[in-house]
């Protein structure tokens, strides 16, 4: 029994060590979201091959002017495969709500659940049919323990709603970042409400797996006025060059 049981923690053992190594080769390990439901533009930034999900919300989906689920079926058009699609109402209309999605939806689907007691409910019912959830408008680590608790896949602190509060988002993230690593929690902290390519950057600083951005944030991440400078320089120089030959 003591060989076989240290003959399979180490084939476990390999195994994690397997799934990190793939997680590391492929850099899933700071997955960037877009937070938007804007189709043209997340057509036009998920032709990067950067964005690793998608993130919407009603205030979203109602700026976008389509119904939610025109919204998530274009999304899934454009090859995202992961897709935040928020539940509203009781536990029993989110989790028909939820299962309905799930069907139609597949693998690309994460429901997004409310922090609240029925949220949570739904959560623990859903991770136990190993569908992905996301327990959103968190504001505390306290929040975050319970949605771990309920299986979440997903945690989505709100950074920029706490900062607008004079509660430094960022010592949140960083938080629940060091509770779940003492605790070998496996919800990942999804990074929410970023305004800033600053505070997208340190959201990954302390502990975030996953920041989810307006798309302005993301195309400012590439944005440097060096780097404009430096390509001027370079493509007076190749000109420069061409002209000669
Ligand atoms: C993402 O899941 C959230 O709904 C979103 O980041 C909220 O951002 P806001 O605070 O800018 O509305």
């Amino acid at each position: 029994m003591g060989v076989f049981s240290r003959s399979l923690s180490s084939t476990i053992y390999t195994f994690l060590l397997y799934c990190d190594g793939v997680r590391k080769c492929f850099n899933l390990t700071m997955k960037i979201f877009l937070d938007t439901a804007d189709i043209t533009t997340i057509k036009n930034l998920v032709s990067t091959g950067l964005i690793d999900g998608i993130t919407t919300n009603p205030t979203l989906i109602r700026k976008s002017g389509e119904n939610p689920e025109d919204v998530y079926s274009a999304i899934a058009d454009l090859g995202v495969t992961d897709i935040s699609m928020e539940v509203y109402g009781d536990a029993l209309q989110m989790y028909d709500d939820a299962i309905r999605l799930s069907d139609k939806y597949g693998k690309v689907a994460t429901i997004k659940l409310p922090m609240t007691q029925d949220g949570l409910q739904v959560c623990r019912q859903l991770s136990k049919e190993l569908i992905r959830t996301n327990v959103t408008l968190i504001f505390t680590i306290p929040q975050a323990i319970l949605a771990a608790k309920a299986g979440a896949t997903y945690v989505s602190p709100f950074v920029g709603r706490l900062d607008d509060q004079q509660v430094a988002g960022l010592e949140v993230v960083r938080g629940i970042s060091g509770l779940y690593s003492m605790k070998g929690v496996r919800t990942q902290i999804l990074a929410a409400s970023i305004r800033t390519v600053q505070r997208a950057v340190r959201s990954f600083y302390n502990g975030a797996d996953i920041v989810t951005m307006p798309p302005n944030v993301f195309t400012k991440m590439y944005d440097h006025i060096l780097t404009d400078k430096g390509l001027e320089i370079f493509d007076a120089d190749i000109a420069a060059i061409e002209s000669k030959t």
